[in-house]
């Protein structure tokens, strides 16, 4: 079967791309507006971009009516967000932040997530994440026009924070500890990263 995505109906064509690329990490994004109001929303268009300098990517789309979501519209304002990665403990409050609540809303607030000041950036960040990045905005690349255009956002990386029991040999974040979950097809399903494997010399780990 060939499927032209641009030909489906915009539901359709959703549904299939994310059932397809998956696993989805979880960028679960603190952003603060001029005034100070903090908003929390999760984001699985999300990846690392590049380590040298430290950047990571993901998308927010544009509401059906083409108005931009509050994430993106804090960080035009203050350049500034931290991404908090989302273990599976978090999920179900995670969820909950990704509702439609009026722009000013804390949605970390609604969902009773306590959130701590970052070291760098003004935005604050979930105390119970087990990795989080503090960022400012490198640039925001915007496909597409109106309803569902996508705003990629590039963060610089200026701070990284991991929980000291999560850490492997002092230098990585062990996955097994980490328990980060990802996004699966549809809105409710979700993989864990609990089997493992290794393949490859040495060598492969150099590249
Ligand atoms: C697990 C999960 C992943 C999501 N991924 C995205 C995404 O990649 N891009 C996007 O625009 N919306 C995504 N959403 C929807 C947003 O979280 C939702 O529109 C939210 O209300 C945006 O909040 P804001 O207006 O406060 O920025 C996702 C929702 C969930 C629950």
């Amino acid at each position: 079967m060939e499927i032209d995505l641009n030909k489906l109906p915009s539901r359709d064509a959703h549904d299939l791309l994310t059932s397809a690329i998956i696993p989805r990490p979880i960028a679960w994004v603190s952003s603060v507006n001029a005034e100070g109001h903090i908003n929390l929303a999760p984001f699985s268009f999300f990846t690392g971009i590049t380590w040298s300098p430290a950047t990571l990517g993901f998308s927010v789309v544009n509401r059906p009516d083409g108005s931009r979501k509050d994430t993106i519209r804090n960080i035009e304002e203050t350049r500034n967000f931290v991404v908090n990665m989302v273990s599976q403990d978090l999920v179900s409050r995670m969820i909950e932040t990704s509702s439609a609540f009026p722009y000013g809303t804390n949605e970390a607030d609604e969902a009773n997530i306590p959130l701590i000041q970052s070291t760098i950036v003004a935005a604050p960040r979930v105390k119970e994440s087990r990795v989080a990045f503090e960022c400012t905005l490198e640039r925001i690349i915007t496909i597409g026009k109106g309803a569902y255009a996508g705003n990629l956002v590039l963060g610089s990386i200026l701070l990284m924070h991991i929980k000291d029991e999560v850490l492997e040999a002092g230098k990585t974040v062990d996955p097994t500890k980490f328990d980060v979950i990802g996004r699966l097809s549809g809105g409710t399903r979700f993989c864990t990263v609990r089997s493992l494997f290794e393949i490859g010399t040495e060598d492969a780990k150099e590249r």
